[in-house]
């Protein structure tokens, strides 16, 4: 049975103002940055439309109180402790409440620990305010794993006593993974012993395919107040262009910290971004459910046509997001993947390279795109896979 988003073409979906179509040719297919190809709920719309009909003049300049109420009442019906509205911290985007994290809770010098490979805004976070990135890299599923694992023995040969941070992306970005109930307690266990202050990000937890999230604030009221978690409505209700995010935490003295460092360049919160978010928090969750069960069937078909048409390219399906981790290297092509594939296959994927050292021969494809989209960029794919690697 097709669904409206089939109807999506590359010609609908291209436009000037989105970094994802206007950053290559007219003839590439752009499958990189984390967005969604897909039109935002109609609550989201409609409430957007009501907005700039009133006034447009100075907002709440300390966030909407009906907003930090509807957080509050998602993280609780995950499992988390309330939070008190005064330790929620409204920014422009949450790539912000990374940097903010490591203002707030680091000092120059400061080690960071982070698993790799990872969001990249998390290495420039530590790296541009001259932190030190332990970069602990997860093990690759093959042998005895059959996903993207934690290395413990790593984690452990990581810290030093100038370890002050974990920063944690959960679920996952690039690899999918949503981290288990054991593995995040495990976690906790590790902060706790070595006492260090942890960032959970996690903008992807409403993009659970398989399985199920959990904060990690609500694994132990110990490890919660050592704990900063960042949300926000950008990857959930496709509204990046927006820009919002959220810090809080169960230890107010953490945002406070935070505040401090980064006093006075936050600015006021957004009206219209806050209005989306609450409507998307104020809907039936309808949306959402059919957008899960879209990117469900679209991952379940990427699976199934890397296994047939990309021999050689090894893929792990993620249980969260709109990502595929792809790993080229057993091609044994002596360029980057993403620079080839878009120069041969006119596909624009994002560059492995960028999500830690060590993933040159990675690229990561973003399937949060109609069916027909998805299938055209796999098909290109496979005529330069095989045009690299013929078969005698
Ligand atoms: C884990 C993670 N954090 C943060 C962001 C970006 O957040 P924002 O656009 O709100 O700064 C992304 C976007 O892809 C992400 O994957």
């Amino acid at each position: 049975m097709s669904h409206p988003f089939d109807a999506l073409t590359h010609e609908v979906l291209r436009h000037d103002e989105s970094v994802k179509w206007a950053t290559f040719g007219t003839d590439v297919l752009p499958l990189w940055i984390a967005d969604m190809d897909f039109p935002v709920a109609s609550e989201v719309r409609e409430a957007l439309l009501r907005r700039v009909e009133g006034p447009l003049g100075y907002g709440l300049l300390a966030g909407d109180p009906r907003l930090y109420a509807l957080v509050n009442d998602k993280e609780v019906a995950r499992g988390s402790a309330p939070y008190d509205p005064a330790a929620m911290m409204l920014m422009p985007g949450v790539v912000p409440g990374l940097y903010a994290a490591v203002l707030g809770l680091t000092s120059p010098g400061d080690e960071i620990v982070t698993h790799v490979p990872i969001y990249p805004p998390f290495l420039s976070a530590i790296a541009d305010h001259g932190r030190v990135t332990r970069a602990v890299p997860l093990t690759a599923p093959g042998g005895d794993a059959a996903r993207w694992e934690i290395d413990w023995d790593a984690m452990e040969a990581a810290v030093t006593p100038r370890t002050r941070l974990l920063m944690l992306c959960s679920p996952h970005n690039p690899t999918g993974r949503v981290w288990s109930r054991e593995e995040l307690a495990r976690l906790a266990e590790f902060a706790l012993r070595h006492r260090l202050w942890v960032v959970s990000d996690e903008l992807h937890a409403d993009l659970v395919l398989d399985g199920t999230f959990v904060p990690f604030a609500s694994v132990s009221p110990e490890v919660a107040r050592r704990t900063v978690t960042l949300t926000g409505p950008c990857k959930t209700y496709n509204t990046a262009a927006l820009g919002i995010g959220l810090a809080t935490s169960h230890e107010p003295a953490l945002i406070d910290a935070m505040r401090a460092a980064t006093k006075g360049v936050m600015g006021h919160p957004a009206a219209l971004a806050q209005t989306a978010w609450m409507a998307g928090l104020s809907s039936d969750g309808a949306w959402l459910a059919d957008v899960l069960g879209y990117l469900r069937a679209n991952r379940d078909h990427l699976v199934a046509r890397v296994a047939r048409d990309l021999p050689g390219v090894r893929f792990t399906p993620p249980e969260a997001t709109y990502l595929a981790w792809l790993d080229f290297s057993a091609l044994g092509w002596d360029e980057r993947p993403q620079v080839r594939l878009l120069e041969r296959a006119r596909v624009g994927l994002s560059d492995g390279l960028t999500f830690g050292e060590g993933y040159g021969a990675f690229a990561r494809l973003n399937f949060a795109t109609s069916r027909a989209v998805l299938d055209e960029a796999v098909d290109r794919l496979t005529d330069a896979v095989r045009e690299a690697s013929p078969v005698s």
